[in-house]
């Protein structure tokens, strides 16, 4: 089979389209044929060298995250899917998505959206159980709470407006100029464009933070917190919790996981209508280097997709 992997670290120039034997699904297990796999900053992270998850004894290795697919193969132990089924995964540390094949564990996927294109249900994934998880499972966001979202047309963020919403929050959330009215339409009650308003002189009294962007955003957020306030990030340069303990706040980094309940929930939401999905450009599995570059330094709103056929 076709995978795109890395065999040392770099820039996009790295990524190498490579013939590799199929893997047999163990128990547990099942193998799927990928039809899209979705870029996520990690994947460029972990290209470039330095990420703590993928040390250099562990290359060659496959990048990517995320997939929607038709399971072709079944392991050991497996029951509750057959042959044919389109499933959507959020796929452990251990393998990638940029491949003709993969290998899921029971856990990391769910039926895939019936509504959506093979494309938009694999943009959801990752990006989905972190909006997910960091507002719900480690925010503790509740209904009539304030929420500011930082990096809300992003493909973490848009997701994390759409649900905060839902879920009956006030959504204040930050953005560049040109994504404001579409972030508004997604549901915030209120949008601050980063570049041209400081945030901290348009919100006070912020039940929960949510930090897709860390640095001096995050510095700048303890201020506006309530004085129980929770800030809780997806970006781990500064030790958050030594910052949240100086400003007298709860603060928490986290890592998102695979949930195949949390993925039937958002498949369920995708397909009564209530939640948008958007990506902002597709390239075929052939031109990964590309749609890194295009995700490192062309501002997409949304998310980015390799196809592949
Ligand atoms: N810990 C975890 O489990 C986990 C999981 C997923 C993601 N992450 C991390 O979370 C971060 C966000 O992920 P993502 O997939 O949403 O990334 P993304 O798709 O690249 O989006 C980032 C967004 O942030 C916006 N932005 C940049 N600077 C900003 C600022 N100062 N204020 C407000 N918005 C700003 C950008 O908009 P413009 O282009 O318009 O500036 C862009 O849309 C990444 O660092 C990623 O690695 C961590």
């Amino acid at each position: 089979m076709k995978a795109m992997r890395i065999h040392r670290f770099g820039g996009p120039e790295v990524l190498q389209l490579d013939e590799i034997d199929i893997a047999e699904p163990g128990p547990g297990e099942v193998r799927v044929r990928v039809a899209a796999a979705s870029l996520n900053p990690v994947d460029y992270k972990m290209r470039q060298g330095g990420y703590a998850r993928l040390p250099a004894s562990a290359l060659p290795v496959t990048l990517g995250r995320d997939l929607c697919g038709v399971v072709e193969a079944i392991g050991p132990n497996v029951s509750h899917v057959v042959p044919g089924e389109p499933v959507f995964a959020h796929l452990g540390w251990d393998r990638g998505a940029y491949a003709e094949q993969a290998i899921l564990r029971v856990g990391e996927f769910a039926p895939k959206p019936e509504t959506l294109t093979v494309i938009d249900a694999g943009s959801l994934p990752l990006a989905a159980m972190t909006a997910w998880q960091g507002l719900f499972d480690h925010g503790g966001l509740k209904a009539g709470e304030r929420v500011l979202i930082h990096g809300a047309s992003g493909g973490v963020g848009y997701l994390a407006v759409q649900f905060a919403k839902l879920h009956g929050a006030e959504v204040i959330a930050t953005g560049s100029a040109a994504n404001l009215d579409w972030i508004r339409s997604l549901g915030a009650d209120q949008v601050i464009d980063y570049k041209a308003q400081a945030f901290e002189d348009e919100v006070r009294d912020i039940d929960l933070v949510y930090d897709l962007i860390g640095g001096d955003t995050r510095t700048r957020s303890w201020g506006v917190l309530k004085p129980h306030g929770r800030l809780v990030t997806t970006v781990s340069k500064e030790p958050v919790e030594e910052q949240a303990a100086r400003h007298g706040k709860t603060g928490l980094l986290y890592f998102a996981h695979p949930d195949a309940e949390q993925l039937r929930t958002v498949a369920a939401m995708a397909d009564d209508g209530r939640l948008q999905v958007m990506v902002d450009r597709t390239f075929p599995l052939e031109e990964a280097a590309a749609a890194h570059a295009y995700l490192q330094e062309g501002h997409p709103r949304g998310k980015i997709v390799l196809e592949v056929r």
